[in-house]
């Protein structure tokens, strides 16, 4: 994870502008940060541990000016969360600011300390310092040096590189992580992703795999893997969605929460023909679509439940096989891809590393590849063989909310085409209602917020639904283990007997949602069960269910606005989400921006 961030100016004080690009970043990582610059031939930097808040504090007290200047927020991978391990790091005459993770970087260490380098940090990327200053000293160029390291390096990673005998270069490289760059009459810049970039210019150029960027006195040359020079195309990203502020919402996610009905409105619409009645497709995807007798679908976290619902819609109503995949399992499992005709690829930042090689591998075996993705631009977008696009616009909160609703929206259009004409148009017709009962939720927030008050206590939550609320009783436990750091775990409650029931007594409490269909009076079979042995419910249901004669009775019941059962999990999810939310902010966690989470995962 991590973001980075270079900027060589033609006048003025970079800083700023770094400090300005990496709070566009932040959301890739946040446990220090730090800026360098290059002043007579020395490098000055500060850094701090904690958010970018800290360094802005830091840097009140100690300015830092130059016209050139690197910028770091990071995810710890290796090294604890000190100034130390903070990059920038430097060795000699370079400084870098490095994304990713140096998977060789313990045979590294051992060589760059047998040439006398002493390694002072924790972290993997010192090591890339070091080779750098290493291969300067036997005097090679500079992009040559900076090339022979990165010929050494195993992992993934992006890096920037300044050079103090040099203070008009920048070097940045990338493998794996992604990096883009962008010229404007000011300056050059160079960052982890166009949000970022778009600070300065509407047009930016995404590095390739393996390319390296020479930034000289404002010349910009990149070459590609073979270290020939290379054009790479500039993209026009002035319809980027960037940050708006919370719109008078205590915090990002819960306006996040609040935009679902319009977010699912404008994904749903995108979708459609002019008059309503079919869910309009690529000509060629829609071929595959219609043909295909198996799908696959590839995906991490939040995404992946997106895509397990979608196999409870697509087996109930479009009749074809889907089987869902755990992106960090299906790339290293040798799958058997025999039988798939399409591969679905969901994934909101479209940056996911897992994500990417699970894209990687279904292409190198000749299956048609489609990504659902919300970021523009993003590397899913851009390298699938088809993207659908879900306008959720920015999603800023770590905990993702807005951008599953918008999936599923994807999801089950695609559902949609798989069903009868007749039958399609009808389902069209009451879905575009969806977002009024989404609202009819959103009203009861506060008869929501008074649920979360016993479970601030609780060590233990289980969630449990059966059916098509099962992968939203797993999303709701995701939410709430990820806010409020309270253990959550998500069962199919057919599975409670089977193992979790031992966790029950009185300090246990479980959320389960049943509404009425064939499968509520086994729920509430279980319901009893945890009653019976002193654990609390929550019972999220609907005014159809008949709940009057159960014995113990649970401790609190939330009842669904009406709609049909396929469209519940637009309801059903969003009482999850305000559930996590309620309880992380009564216990004063930081809601939009939870310890140790990163919301591009681009290592794995
Ligand atoms: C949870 C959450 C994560 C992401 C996961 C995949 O709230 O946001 O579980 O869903 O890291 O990320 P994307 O969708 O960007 O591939």
């Amino acid at each position: 994870m991590c973001g980075v961030v270079g900027i060589l100016l033609k006048t003025g004080n970079a800083v700023p502008d770094v400090i300005e690009g990496l709070s566009r970043l932040e959301y890739r990582g946040y446990d220090s940060a730090g800026v360098l610059t290059i002043n007579n031939q020395n490098f000055q930097k500060v850094r701090a541990v904690g958010k970018l808040e800290s360094l802005k504090n830091e840097l009140r007290s100690a300015p830092l000016s130059g016209a050139i200047a690197i910028g770091h927020t990071r995810w710890a991978t290796h090294g604890g969360v000190t100034i130390d391990n903070a990059h920038p790091h430097e060795s000699g005459r370079v400084a870098i600011v490095h994304n990713g993770i140096i998977e060789n970087h313990r045979y590294l260490k051992k060589l760059v300390q047998d040439q006398g380098y002493q390694c002072t940090t924790d972290t993997d990327t010192e090591v890339i310092a070091h080779l750098i200053d290493y291969y300067l000293r036997l005097g090679n160029e500079h992009h040559i040096a900076v090339q022979k390291t990165l010929n050494q390096l195993e992992g993934t990673f992006s890096i920037v590189a300044v050079f103090k005998d040099r203070p008009s270069l920048m070097i940045g490289a990338r493998h794996g992580s992604p990096l883009a760059f962008s010229v404007s009459e000011h300056g050059s810049f160079i960052a982890s992703d166009a949000i970022a970039l778009s600070l300065w210019s509407n047009h930016v150029c995404y590095l390739e795999d393996k390319d390296m960027i020479i930034i000289d006195d404002h010349k910009v040359v990149v070459l590609d893997e073979h270290g020939q020079p290379i054009e790479r195309p500039f993209k026009n990203i002035s319809h980027l969605n960037l940050h708006s502020d919370k719109l008078g919402y205590s915090h990002y996610m819960l306006k996040e929460i609040f935009e679902q009905p319009q977010v699912v409105h404008d994904t749903f619409s995108s979708l459609l023909n002019d008059d309503e009645s079919d869910i309009k497709l690529d000509a060629r995807l829609e071929s595959i679509l219609m043909s295909a007798k198996r799908i696959k679908i590839v995906a991490c976290g939040t995404s992946y439940y997106a895509g397990l619902l979608c196999q409870y819609w697509m087996e109930a109503y479009g009749h074809m096989g889907v089987d869902v995949e755990i992106a960090s399992e299906f790339r290293y499992r040798q799958p058997y891809l025999g039988d798939t005709d399409l591969a679905i690829l969901i994934s909101q930042s479209g940056e996911t590393i897992d994500t990417l090689a699970s894209l990687d591998l279904l292409k190198s075996q000749n299956i048609p590849t489609l990504g659902i993705v919300n970021v523009l631009e993003s590397s899913l977008m851009r390298r699938s063989d088809f993207y659908i696009q879900t306008l959720a616009g920015t999603e800023v909160s770590v905990a993702s909310t807005k951008a599953f609703s918008a999936q599923i929206t994807v999801l089950l259009a695609l559902v949609f085409k798989k069903i009868e004409p007749s039958d399609r148009e009808l389902k069209i017709k009451k879905f575009l209602n969806i977002p009024k009962h989404m609202n009819c939720v959103l009203d009861q927030f506060d008869d929501i917020m008074k649920l979360c008050n016993p479970l601030i206590q609780s060590k233990d939550v289980i969630y449990m639904a059966r059916g098509m609320n099962t992968p939203i009783a797993f999303e709701g436990a995701l939410k709430l283990k990820e806010l409020s750091y309270i253990n959550a775990q998500g069962y199919p409650a057919g599975e409670l007997k089977h193992g979790p029931i031992a966790l029950i007594d009185e300090s246990l409490y479980a959320v389960v949602i049943a509404p009425s269909n064939d499968c509520l009076p086994k729920t509430l079979s279980n319901v009893q069960e945890i009653l019976a042995r002193g654990g609390k419910v929550i019972l999220v249901t609907d005014h159809h269910s008949k709940i009057d004669s159960i014995n113990p009775y649970p401790q609190h019941i939330y009842r669904l606005p009406d709609c049909d059962a396929i469209f519940q999990p637009f309801l059903t999810v969003m009482i999850m989400q305000m559930l996590a939310f309620g309880v992380a902010n009564l216990k004063g966690q930081d809601v939009d921006q939870p310890r140790n989470l990163a919301k591009s995962v681009t290592v794995e």
